[in-house]
């Protein structure tokens, strides 16, 4: 009789479309994809735990559904490794969302899985401009290097910097930190004394450092990735640079906040432009930095980690607005459009190529209380990505 009974309710429940699949589709998974070993490990660590925190602090429901992040490691340098993974979370582990993707390559090599499985895919770290472009299921939460390269660059014509050398890690970023900061500086009559690009790997500044010394120019503008601005900057102070006169500009992935406490003496005065600073002065910074650093044993949120809250925050209230559907373009409609207020300033993802608008501020490294940060002194306002004008 028992039996008969659950046999029964079991037919029931399968007609009814709640069979033994429909408690797995209450769950939405994320599969979370970050560099959490390897040299850019601290991108991984920084974003994965500003997705722990926002998971704590707003709970594991949205749109109705339990919201299950699934981690992997890709270690950062290998953009087939990622893509495998990608396609294995898709298949295997049927994550509904793709996020993370700490580097340009490994964000390029995975959107085709995203658009072959009509998979929502969330950039919360990556920066090259045409990513977005990849798939139309690509939303991005981090930033473009057009946003604050062409900044630096107009800070520089209006305070007295007249020829720069640009040093810049050789891929999708740096080329992009080069192009648009050369872009706007010479159009504004300023003179480019050299252009270098360093290697991703295991790079040795010095010979490129001599070079720029020897160019005698106003400032040397650097974009280097997350993670690798301390050996820079330590050489950049060897070599005397700063003693010949020259300033060091960029944009602000040299002197993250994951690292920028442990540069010391040669980091002070260092002018940056970009769209986050944990010294930023808000309420919703002050309260996001705080929450973090208690939830990390006193680790600063860098600029990496609010892509990775932001990217959670846009899964979040885009399953809200769709009732917990996940369908690729169900979700894509959606999410265009969004516009909320981050520990880094107001933002919005622009509806026609899925990228992120924010503010760019210019910083200047400080001492406040005996620690370095980035202590913001002029914003420029709302930048729509240059790189897609
Ligand atoms: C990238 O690979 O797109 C990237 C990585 C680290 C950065 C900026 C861009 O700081």
């Amino acid at each position: 009789m028992q039996t008969t009974r659950l046999a029964a309710m079991a037919v029931l429940a399968a007609g009814l479309g709640f069979g033994a699949d429909a408690a797995a589709q209450e769950t939405v998974k994320v599969g979370l994809i970050l560099p959490m070993t390897g040299p850019f490990a601290s991108t991984g660590r920084q974003i994965d735990a500003a997705v722990r925190l926002y998971l704590a602090q707003h709970g594991n429901m949205a749109g109705g559904k339990r919201i299950e992040v699934v981690l992997k490691d890709d270690t950062g340098v290998a953009p087939e490794t990622t893509r495998r993974l990608a396609q294995e979370l898709v298949i295997q582990d049927k994550v509904a969302i793709l996020a993370g993707f700490g580097l340009t390559p490994l964000a390029r090599a995975s959107a085709p899985v995203a658009t072959q499985a009509k998979v929502p895919m969330i950039v919360m770290a990556a920066g090259t401009s045409i990513i977005t472009t990849d798939s139309p299921y690509i939303l991005r939460t981090s930033f473009t290097l057009p946003q604050s390269a062409s900044a630096m660059a107009t800070w520089a014509l209006n305070n007295g910097i007249k020829s720069a050398v640009s040093i810049v890690t050789d891929y999708g970023p740096g080329v992009d930190a080069e192009n648009s900061f050369k872009g706007v500086f010479t159009k504004g009559g300023g003179a480019m004394a050299g252009e270098m690009r360093t290697p991703l790997q295991n790079p040795d500044f010095a010979p490129f450092l001599q070079r720029a010394k020897d160019a005698k120019p106003d400032a040397v503008f650097v974009f280097m990735p997350s993670g690798q601005g301390a050996p820079f900057m330590k050489q950049f102070a060897e070599r005397g640079l700063a003693g010949a006169g020259i300033k060091l500009i960029g944009t602000g992935d040299v002197t993250d906040d994951d690292i920028l406490n442990g540069m010391g003496e040669p980091a002070l005065g260092v002018i940056t432009a970009h769209f986050y600073s944990a010294a930023h002065p808000s309420p919703e910074n002050k309260a996001y930095v705080e929450a973090f650093e208690k939830a990390n044993a006193g680790m600063r949120p860098n600029f990496m980690s609010v892509g990775g809250w932001d990217g959670m925050h846009l899964i979040f209230e885009t399953l809200k607005k769709t009732g917990g559907k996940t369908d690729g373009d169900a979700f894509l409609a959606a999410a265009k459009g969004m516009t909320w207020t981050s520990p880094r300033g107001p933002i919005k993802i622009e509806p026609d190529t899925r990228d992120i608008t924010q503010n760019i501020y210019i910083r200047r490294v400080e001492s406040v209380g005996g620690k370095l940060y980035n202590v913001e002194f002029a914003n420029i306002g709302m930048v729509k990505d240059p790189g897609k004008n």
